[in-house]
């Protein structure tokens, strides 16, 4: 039986309302990178990091899950899915399913000091913090910096590794499906260039591949593009191995 894996980005949230980083009056335009989302200076804006995360996740509860979400998890129930997602919402997990986040989880907070994270659902850092629910290692000496559980620029993602255990493990009866993803961080469609898997991108902006090899080019949304698979998947497949 075929693995799918499914790599996805902020585009498969788009049709739920949640802006995505690169499209025009996304995130990227209405925020500096190097202000909220970057390793060497967030110290410096600690409150203006912690003001731009709060409003997110605070918003976040008044999103919800869209076909594309809940497809993730009805493929799951026929193939052995894996499910990667550079998302941090929690879109995923509402519509049944549980991605491995490799930019982190902007539910969670992580104390500086201990490196403990804790899920504080949709709440601010502060509300988090006068509700005593951050937690620490009993190690812990200095519980003074708190750090959004999101992956900065110029950050170390330990989860990278397990992306990379599974590109490793690819085989010519895998389908790799990326969907809603820019690929300009990280550009699976390089990566897995050398594989002979099954390719398919859904996105409506943006055709991927390398001269290399051949995807199958989806160029629709999310949701209308997981419909497209839950109707031809089988055949792909068949005409693929
Ligand atoms: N359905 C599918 N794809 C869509 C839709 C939609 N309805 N709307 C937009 N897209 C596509 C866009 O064409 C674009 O290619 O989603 C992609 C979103 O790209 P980005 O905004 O760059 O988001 P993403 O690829 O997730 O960014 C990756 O960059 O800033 C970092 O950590 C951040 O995880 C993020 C990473």
């Amino acid at each position: 039986m075929s693995r799918i894996i499914i790599f996805s980005g902020a585009g498969i949230s788009a049709e739920s309302g949640i802006d995505t980083f690169r499209d025009s009056g996304g995130i990227w335009e209405k925020h500096k990178i190097e202000d909220v989302c970057t390793m060497s200076t967030w110290i410096k804006n600690y409150d203006m990091v912690h003001d731009f995360y709060d409003k997110r996740r605070i918003d976040l509860k008044n999103y919800n899950p869209n076909f594309a979400h809940t497809a993730v998890e009805e493929l799951s129930k026929k193939y052995d899915v894996i499910n990667i997602t550079t998302n941090v919402d929690d879109l995923l997990e509402r519509g049944g399913s549980s991605p491995l986040h490799i930019h982190g989880d902007i539910r969670k907070i992580r104390c500086m000091c201990c490196n403990k994270e804790t899920d504080i659902g949709y709440r601010s850092k502060d509300q988090a913090v006068q509700e005593n629910l951050i937690k620490h290692e009993d190690s812990c000496t200095d519980q003074s910096i708190l750090k959004p559980a999101v992956i900065f620029f110029g950050e170390e993602a330990p989860e990278y590794e397990a992306l990379w255990n599974i590109i490793r493990s690819l085989t010519k009866e895998d389908v790799v499906i990326v969907v809603g993803a820019s690929l300009q961080v990280v550009p699976i469609d390089y990566y897995i260039a050398a594989y002979d898997c099954l390719k398919i991108n859904i996105n409506p902006n943006l055709e991927v591949g390398t001269p290399y090899d051949e995807w199958i080019d989806i160029k629709d949304s999310a949701s209308s593009g997981f419909k497209t698979i839950l109707e031809t998947l089988e055949e792909m497949i068949k005409n693929h191995v």
